[in-house]
């Protein structure tokens, strides 16, 4: 029997190796994909790590905010992930109210993300306050990703998408949370929308890897949302998001040209339509001219 698994490259991310990233001071890349398409790329660009987020509920589903993706949806798209992937590490985010309302339901659907749709690991929102569940996980063999700061499924508790950590007694509960985090067993820590003095000491302190989000450059990885680098949204970005593409633009262009030359009766053109072949055709022109001369005769009578 052969160690290593088969039809996987050697360098297959691991939660082990993004520790040794750490150690080795070497910055994680990270980003979201939500389908085998945008999986496949972000795979082959050599990222380490692809969350499929619950952001999805709004890139790719269109609702106002993260609340409403329930676990069928996000089963569905990290199936469609983990067919594109071959060497990230997936990481599948669990939605809200996947994990608010009960242990034994949280581990049932976090075991589905495993089991059902191919994630190597999962992520949840919070704190201190999440310690016990990540045990939980942990014992039942998932690796946990935590996340605090900004977290988008508060947005209710938070009175909207704000910067967090920015009084002293914010930064103390922030310090409190990613240690809770550490010693629960997290992996990693994702850092949203603290400022970089913060994300900093964070990151000096835990042990384990942490990967910013609108935090600044000392965390050990970033993360960006896969429509947000490409310029494929609708609104005014956020502060933090380098947008390395118009994609969206370049799609719109497209589409247009495709309607002008639809309209214009541009396209297709010959060399774009099929064509029988020669001897059908010769057949079908004999048939044709026996029809119509049968036509004129009787037109003739
Ligand atoms: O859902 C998401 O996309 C996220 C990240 C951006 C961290 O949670």
């Amino acid at each position: 029997m052969s160690l290593a698994p088969t039809g996987q490259p050697q360098s297959k991310v691991t939660t082990a190796s993004l520790q040794q990233k750490k150690l080795n001071r070497e910055p994680i890349t990270c980003l979201t994909a939500y389908d085998y398409t945008s999986a496949r790329l972000v795979d082959e660009a050599g990222i380490d790590l692809i969350l499929v987020g619950d952001s999805l509920a709004q890139v790719m589903l269109g609702y106002e905010n993260t609340l409403p993706v329930t676990m069928d949806e996000m089963v569905h798209h990290t199936r469609a992930v983990k067919r594109g992937v071959r060497r990230a590490l997936i990481v599948a985010d669990m939605p809200f109210s996947s994990y608010h309302i009960s242990r034994r339901e949280a581990l049932a659907n976090a075991a589905r993300f495993v089991k059902d749709g191919g994630a190597e690991a999962v992520k949840v929102e919070g704190g201190e306050k999440r310690a016990e569940l990540i045990r939980r996980l942990l014992d039942a063999e998932i690796p946990v990703m935590g996340h605090i700061g900004l977290t988008p499924q508060s947005i209710h508790a938070m009175g909207g998408y704000k910067v967090q950590g920015k009084t002293l007694a914010a930064i103390e509960q922030l310090m409190r949370d990613a240690v809770a985090l550490e010693q629960a067993g997290v992996f990693s820590i994702v850092l949203e929308g603290i400022p970089r003095e913060v994300a900093a000491m964070i990151t000096e302190e835990v042990r384990v890897p942490t990967i910013g989000i609108g935090a600044g450059p000392e965390c050990d990885g970033q993360i960006l949302v896969f429509h947000d680098l490409l310029g494929l949204t609708f609104g005014p970005a956020a502060k933090f998001v380098r947008r390395y593409a118009s994609v969206g633009s370049v799609v719109s262009g497209a589409l247009d040209s495709y309607r002008q030359d639809v309209e214009a009766g541009n396209y297709p053109n010959d060399a774009e339509a099929y064509h029988l072949p020669k001897e059908t055709a010769a057949a079908l022109e004999t048939v044709l001219q026996r029809k119509r001369r049968m036509r004129n005769d009787m037109a003739a009578d």
